[in-house]
């Protein structure tokens, strides 16, 4: 899709379809043809919050959309009702679509764009072509303009570049495990890193896993074929003083449980268990893309996690690189021991501030549902900053305590720690606990995304892969960037 902003009013570009804002309570806005404004006075549409109407004059369609009242407007509003505005126009078949901003505010303007874009997402490329259906409306959007009287183009091609991202990122989690296998996902951000400049990238296989002494991630990868992947992003933009950021993310191509097997139920969507670390390379992407002036370097550990005559036991003694030594209780407790190493050699490799992404808990969905990802951190200004880069993206976050007396839950009773204890309490925070033994005095938030990577469910992004990390690392970077 193509997304550009004009000071134009919508009626002058040659959008086929307008959207035209309506705050409750108040009058069309002025760039309202006459057919439009008299729908409005008929009471056929409202500005009741996502009330569409639909008006034909001056060769286009002009859909009316109720934004509710005015200071109940948010950004958050925006992406909604962009949402449904998308899935109107694409009953409509509409090509281009031209959004008249209802007020000239750069957040509103990206949340339109972003909205939009989320809403237009498909992920069809495993279907068959259908049959030929010319009257059909077309799949996706060619082209969205804003339109405003104050030159907005600065936000809405920011919202449109990180918007992308999102999307590549849920292209990431969508693909199954037989085609992005690990190799795959470190080709791909090879490639990434190829076409922009100042990102530079680095992937390490089996040996090298086994060579740094990552005892933990190489147990979890010893039992597939597939060759796991260390994947190391960094970035410096100009100018950039403040600390350096690390990102990690967990990125298990598909997650059997190994030899604590999972049951086979919904077992599939364990394709979805990288979502971390796609959340972490398109954030990482977009970054460098906009020239944010920040430090940082990302670590992505990818592996699958299989059973077969080589793969970890239960019982099993592992020791990861900073020389903690692991019980393997359950194998299917495989990501806190992918992200013990990579936490590890993000903090090596100079990380000041480290936040980690991953699916690591289904505890979290029961405890948050899919509208919160669960946030535990070592630093309350971290965890602030975090939390306010997610109210202002909608990819919001909720704290779990962390507590002394929860590292009793995870003591090993032949090791110093245990993967898995049997006591099922707190099952998200006793995650977090033991990822803290591998992050020392750092500063860090791990973010246990299980709930909120897919099947989000919100309006904007619907059921599905959702992208979810990427708006919220970028904007958090851009809180560093100052
Ligand atoms: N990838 C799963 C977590 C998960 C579960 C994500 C359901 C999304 C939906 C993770 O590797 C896992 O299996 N966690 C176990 C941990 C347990 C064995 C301590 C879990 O949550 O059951
Ligand atoms: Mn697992
Ligand atoms: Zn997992």
């Amino acid at each position: 899709m193509q997304v550009s902003a004009t000071t134009q009013p919508g009626g002058s570009t040659d959008a086929d379809t307008v959207a035209l804002p309506i705050f409750e309570d108040e009058r069309a806005p002025e760039a309202a043809p006459a057919e439009a404004a008299a729908l409005l006075a008929s009471g056929e549409a409202r500005g009741a919050f996502k009330s569409l109407a639909l008006a034909h004059a001056e060769g286009k369609r002009w859909l009316l959309v109720g934004l509710g009242k005015r200071e109940r407007f948010t950004p958050e509003r925006a992406r909604v009702i962009a949402a449904a505005v998308r899935g109107r126009t694409r009953e409509l078949s509409t090509v281009a679509l031209c959004w008249q901003a209802p007020e000239d505010s750069p957040e509103i303007a990206g949340a339109l764009v972003e909205g939009t874009m989320l809403a237009d997402y498909r992920f069809d490329r495993h279907k068959s072509a259908p049959a030929e259906d010319p009257g059909g409306p077309p799949k996706t959007l060619e082209r969205l303009i804003l339109a405003s009287s104050g030159d907005l183009s600065e936000p809405v091609s920011e919202a449109a570049l990180v918007t992308s991202a999102v999307n590549a990122a849920r292209d990431l989690q969508n693909r199954p495990g037989n085609d992005l296998t690990p190799s795959a996902l470190a080709a791909y951000a090879e490639a990434l890193a190829g076409e922009i400049e100042g990102l530079s990238v680095e992937t390490e296989g089996r040996e090298d896993i086994v060579g740094r002494g990552m005892g933990a991630f190489a147990a979890v990868a010893q039992g597939s074929y597939e060759e796991p992947a260390l994947i190391t992003l960094r970035y410096e933009g100009p100018g950039a003083s403040g600390p350096v950021l690390g990102f990690v993310g967990k990125a298990v191509t598909f997650d059997s449980g190994g030899i604590s097997l999972k049951p086979g139920p919904k077992m599939s969507e364990m394709k979805f268990d990288m979502s971390g670390g796609a959340a972490v390379i398109e954030a990482v992407g977009a970054i460098a893309r906009m020239r944010l002036p920040v430090k940082l370097v990302a670590v992505i550990g990818a592996t699958e996690n299989l059973p077969s005559g080589r793969s970890v036991k239960p019982g099993d003694i592992v020791t990861a690189a900073n020389g903690k030594t692991i019980e393997v209780n359950n194998t299917d407790a495989e990501g806190r021991l992918v992200l013990a190493d990579c936490l590890c050699h993000a903090v090596g490799l100079g990380a000041e501030r480290l936040v980690d992404l991953a699916t690591l808990t289904g505890a979290v969905i029961v405890a948050l549902g899919s509208t919160y990802a669960g946030m535990m951190s070592n630093d309350d200004r971290l965890s602030e900053q975090i939390s306010a880069a997610g109210e202002r993206t909608g990819e919001i976050v909720w704290r779990l305590p962390l507590h002394e007396e929860y590292e009793e839950l995870i003591k090993g009773t032949y090791g110093d720690l245990d993967n898995a204890p049997e006591a099922r309490k707190a099952g998200t925070i006793v995650g977090a606990t033991f990822l803290s033994n591998f992050v020392g005095d750092t500063p860090w938030a791990h973010l246990d995304i299980a709930g909120s990577a897919w099947d989000l469910g919100r309006p904007y992004v619907g059921k599905g892969a959702s992208g979810y990390g990427v708006r919220l690392l970028v904007e958090l970077a851009r809180s560093f960037s100052s």
